[in-house]
């Protein structure tokens, strides 16, 4: 899922205008022309380093670094076979560290959630020590975001389905760090072979000590429990989700106050998508450092990358944060189908993310911070990749219909306009419209985002921007043709040309 902040096209070019040299900075400087331009000048002016720092390659993550050693199911899900690969290693140790130690090593490893907003993750658990905590009498949960609905998005379930006990020891782990009583792992309904095989991994867990009563044998007590859901998309925001666990219609709470100090059974709670919460233990155990020597600043770490879509090898692959997504494409996916110049279009981060068309697919780093500058978002890593034979206008129609059905309807601009932008979408689809509804569908969008209780209202505004931004001329080619095909240009709401001659009941004003 999308952040809420929007990358605003006035900060980037507010940033540009900072970084160029003024008319008036120029003429400051030093007048008398040398015979051979100086280094500096060659230069442009600029005030860096002689040389320039040599730009790092990133992706072609070893395997020895892989987080997730049995995304593909090479060995059992038990636990015998985790602990093989390394699960459970010195869980004690690092249980017995204590919750300062390793929420810094949490901050230090510069981890940012999995779901969709990238929010630093050490920063968040912290909230959960407030002032006084410990004088707190009330119980205090971990809530693991297993919902995984947001389209595209096929990683959580790899790692519950193949490697259940990587995120069981999160939890303890996790859990320690905000000290929690206890974990509930909120699992999609529809999942149920995951919640089959993660339950009988709980059992192991219990049966072995780990978790439970003193926990490792760390004198720490800590449960873990799982809640199937129902199915429903919006049940993956927080505090939904927190609703519907409680036993409530998933509906999204306004916030403040946040989970942590106010969260489910009223109780200080924390949500942490499965993947942020099954790295935890690892990163614990190799160093913050060795996390963060992987990808961007800002951008550290290794990632589940969801590809699908049209390519030739759909996969979910763990890389390196920041790896460009060509080479994502190419070295993982067999490609493009049909080549490199086969491609249209990528939707980088899951339904809810603007998509980018294929110019800007060719140099796209694949992390937070590169994905907000292009105007699009990493989201969840679920990768949408579109080849030339995509109605891409069908396409955002159908995404449309699926967020007006998981629209829970309480804010007006949602549940109004998740509606009317289905509406429009459908009619754009047949070349149904006027080109200067292209520029309502735009205000539509811009009337909703920021001015709903949860961000699924900017879940379906903003994939529409990035489909007028990038592929305006589709959609009024569509329109041109549907006129030349009719006799005319369809009058707003679909009516033909002629309706009015017709005697059709129209709007007034048609
Ligand atoms: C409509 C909607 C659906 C969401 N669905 C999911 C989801 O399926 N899984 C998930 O982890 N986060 C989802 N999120 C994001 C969560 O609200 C929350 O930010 C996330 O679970 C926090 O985990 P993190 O800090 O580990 O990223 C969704 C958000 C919205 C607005
Ligand atoms: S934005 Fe939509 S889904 Fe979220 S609370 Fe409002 S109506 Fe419900």
């Amino acid at each position: 899922m999308l952040a809420r902040q929007a990358p605003a096209p006035q900060a980037l070019s507010a940033l540009s205008h900072r970084v160029l040299p003024s008319a008036t900075a120029a003429s400051r400087l030093p007048t008398s022309t040398p015979s051979r331009p100086s280094k500096q000048q060659s230069r442009g002016l600029a005030t860096v380093q002689d040389e320039k720092p040599k730009q790092r390659h990133y992706g072609g993550l070893k395997d020895q670094d892989r987080i997730f050693q049995n995304l593909y199911g090479h060995h059992g899900a038990d636990l015998k076979s985790a602990m093989k690969y390394g699960d459970w290693y010195k869980t004690k140790e690092i249980v017995l560290k204590g919750h300062d130690w390793i929420i810094s090593e949490i901050k230090a490893s510069g981890l940012r959630g999995r779901g969709g907003a990238g929010f630093p993750s050490g920063m968040k658990w912290s909230f959960m020590n407030f002032k006084d905590w410990d004088k707190d009498t009330k119980p205090r949960y971990l809530v693991v975001n297993a919902d995984e609905g947001e389209p595209g998005t096929c990683k959580d379930r790899e790692i519950m389905r193949k490697d259940p006990h990587k995120l069981i020891e999160g939890c303890l782990v996790a859990g320690r760090a905000m000290n929690c009583t206890a974990a509930y792992i909120y699992i999609r309904g529809e999942f149920y072979h995951e919640a089959t095989v993660l339950q009988r991994a709980i059992q192991e867990a219990y049966q072995a000590g780990l978790i439970g009563k003193n926990a490792c044998g760390t004198g720490y007590d800590f449960d873990v429990f799982i809640h199937r859901g129902a199915g429903a998309y919006v049940c993956g925001e927080e505090t939904s989700l927190i609703e519907s666990l409680e036993g409530k219609p998933g509906k999204p709470r306004l916030k403040p106050p946040f989970p942590a100090a106010v969260g489910l059974f009223g109780c200080p709670s924390t949500v942490a998508n499965v993947e942020t919460v099954a790295v935890a233990p690892t990163i614990c155990r190799r160093g913050a450092s060795w996390f963060n020597s992987f990808g961007r600043e800002r951008n550290s770490g290794t990632k589940l990358f969801c590809i699908s879509g049209h390519v030739n090898n759909p996969c979910t692959v763990e890389e390196e944060m920041s790896i460009p997504l060509k080479e994502l494409i190419d070295k993982h996916c067999g490609g493009v189908r049909g080549g490199w110049d086969n491609l249209k279009a990528v939707i980088p981060g899951g339904s809810s993310t603007p998509v980018l068309p294929k110019h800007m697919c060719e140099d796209q780093l694949m992390d937070f911070d590169a994905l907000k500058d292009s105007q699009s978002g990493l989201g969840t890593a679920a990768v949408i990749v579109m080849d030339k034979s995509t109605d891409i206008v069908r396409a955002f129609s159908r995404l449309s219909t699926f967020y007006r059905h998981e629209s829970c309807g309480q804010c007006t601009p949602c549940r109004e306009g998740s509606k009317w932008t289905e509406q429009i979408m459908k009619r754009f689809e047949k070349g149904q419209g006027r080109v200067r509804e292209i520029d309502m569908l735009q205000e539509l969008t811009k009337q909703v985002e920021g001015h709903t209780i949860c961000a699924l209202g900017e879940a379906f505004a903003w994939p529409l921007q990035g489909l007028i931004r990038h592929f305006r001329p589709e959609l009024e080619a569509r329109m041109k043709s549907y006129a030349e095909q009719h006799g005319g240009e369809a009058l707003a709401g679909g009516w033909q040309h002629d309706a009015p001659k017709r005697g059709m009941l129209i709007a007034p004003g048609q």
